[in-house]
């Protein structure tokens, strides 16, 4: 990748919230729910929850997966599951939440099974973590059914930290750990850009597009010709924002070509899976090629 590209420096002031939250509710926690993007499987998680939360009982959700190549989905879940880790793919949107209450259910069931044994019917306590964007609200509110915002609309009633009973013998609490991600490499920080896990005011969207269409122009050429009419993909830097300006019409009124538009169109198209199922990093021992999956969603 072209490295003539700003630097992506942020920090959320949340870690040492997400921090105190853990270590406040660790105790009554059964399980932690990770989610993380299936677009980028790797630099969508933060390496140091393992840290935080110990031994506990951890699943991992490989959301937006029908935004991600399905044949890199499996290979991600085979990745995770020989290293140990209970792995599961997500579409939070669509799913229905009978499935990963089902996972819920076996990654916890020996604590349920030992909790019998004593004579008592344990409620699981699931907490949900996971960086900016990678749908920790869409599935809490999938997993009630409703928007679970609506129980602290109540005047008096604190917004968050509230268990929720997702079914008589589980709840979650109402309110996800934000994750950051961490920002050393540049490449996986622009990536995050591009899925929108780091939020576009902190971020020059005019490098976070070229960037982007450097990478899809060698990812899938024909794809960036179809999408944007964008001819000769060898194109870099600006020249590309160009090309796709002239190609799909974004102009201003005196002809000069609309950056904004730009920028935003290719960005939204992008994230919404427009150019195909993406997945931008592959498991670690297939390291060396690019992906693509050039379906139409
Ligand atoms: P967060 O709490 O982790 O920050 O993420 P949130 O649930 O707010 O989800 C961020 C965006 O991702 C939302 O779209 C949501 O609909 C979308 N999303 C969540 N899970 C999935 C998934 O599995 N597949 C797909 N395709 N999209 C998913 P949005 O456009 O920001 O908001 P909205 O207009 O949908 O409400």
């Amino acid at each position: 990748m072209n490295d003539n590209h700003s630097l992506i420096n942020w920090y959320p002031g949340h870690m040492a919230k997400t921090k105190r939250l853990l270590q406040e509710q660790i105790r009554r926690i059964d399980l932690i729910i990770e989610i993380c993007d299936a677009r980028l499987p790797i630099s969508s998680r933060n390496p140091d929850l393992g840290q935080m939360i110990s031994n506990k009982r951890h699943l991992l959700l490989l959301n937006k997966s029908d935004l991600a190549d399905p044949a890199l989905n499996q290979k991600w879940i085979g990745y995770y599951r020989k290293q140990g880790t209970d792995a599961f793919l997500t579409d939070a949107v669509r799913m229905k939440g009978k499935e990963t209450i089902g996972a819920i259910d076996r990654a916890t069931k020996d604590i349920v099974e030992k909790a019998l044994a004593k004579g008592v019917r344990k409620t699981v306590r699931a907490m949900i973590v996971g960086i900016p964007n990678v749908g920790k609200s869409t599935l809490i509110n999938r997993l009630y059914g409703k928007p679970v915002t609506q129980i602290g609309d109540r005047p008096g009633v604190t917004k968050s930290n509230q268990w929720v009973k997702i079914t008589p013998y589980l709840e979650l609490l109402d309110t996800p750990g934000l994750l950051w991600p961490k920002l050393n490499d540049q490449t996986a920080a622009r990536r995050l850009g591009y899925i929108g896990s780091i939020k576009d005011d902190v971020v020059d969207l005019y490098d976070l597009t070229i960037s982007l269409l450097e990478e899809l122009c060698r990812m899938i050429p024909d794809k960036v010709q179809e999408r944007f009419r964008i001819q000769d993909t060898e194109k870099k830097g600006i020249e590309l924002l160009d090309a796709a300006c002239t190609g799909r019409g974004w102009l201003l009124k005196g002809g000069q070509y609309d950056y904004d538009r730009c920028y935003n169109v290719i960005l939204d198209e992008f994230r919404a899976g427009k150019l195909g199922r993406i997945t931008l990093e592959n498991p670690p021992e297939d390291h060396n090629r690019e992906t693509m999956n050039d379906d139409q969603p």
